[in-house]
């Protein structure tokens, strides 16, 4: 965060704070049930959220073991998988998803993870881009939500800032 953005702080959370704001951006059109993953409660999950000065939670993010296994070869073993990843309307373009993403991706490396991927939503690519992740699979539409891709990228990078 450079030294002119507004204060925001990122932590690990337990699944219930993250729930909220994966339903309100991600699946706003489907039961709230629908944003409870089935994976949830593993026991590799990292829920984060990020929260403003007034400790309103501002944007969410989920990590957890998962080999990839759609998309073109090679597969980095064992996998991070990104998923729910939302910021709130008011705090987008500030930083808040660079960090979240970034305390995801350096406790995957952290925890021996060597490849991080996710199905991105077209729309977020130049996020994902943006933190050195390519696509590695057509397109395709998941329904009710649209069109996503796979990406992913190497944690070799993450894995020295965790050392
Ligand atoms: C994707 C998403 C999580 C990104 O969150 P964010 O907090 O806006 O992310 P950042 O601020 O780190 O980066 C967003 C852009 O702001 C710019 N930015 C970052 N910090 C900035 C700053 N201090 N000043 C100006 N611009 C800045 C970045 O260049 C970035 O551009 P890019 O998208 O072309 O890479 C958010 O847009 C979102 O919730 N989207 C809806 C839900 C969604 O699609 N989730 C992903 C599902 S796969």
């Amino acid at each position: 965060m450079s030294p002119e953005s507004p204060a925001f702080t990122v932590a690990a959370v337990d699944v219930s704070v993250v729930r909220p704001l994966r339903h309100l951006y991600l699946r706003p059109d489907q039961p709230v049930a629908a944003v409870a993953y089935k994976s949830d409660d593993c026991e590799t999950c990292h829920h984060v959220a990020a929260r403003d000065a007034e400790g309103t939670v501002i944007g969410v993010g989920t990590s957890h073991y998962a080999d990839r296994v759609a998309g073109q070869p090679p597969f980095g073993h064992p996998g991070l998988r990104i998923r729910g990843m939302a910021v709130t309307d008011a705090w987008r373009s500030k930083g808040v998803g660079a960090a979240l993403i970034a305390a995801m991706l350096e406790a995957g490396a952290e925890a021996g993870m060597v490849e991080a991927w996710a199905n991105a939503r077209t729309a977020s690519l130049s996020f994902y881009r943006r933190h050195g992740f390519s696509e590695v699979s057509q397109v395709f539409e998941l329904p009710t939500i649209g069109e996503h891709v796979v990406v992913a990228v190497s944690l070799a990078k993450w894995a020295k800032k965790a050392t």
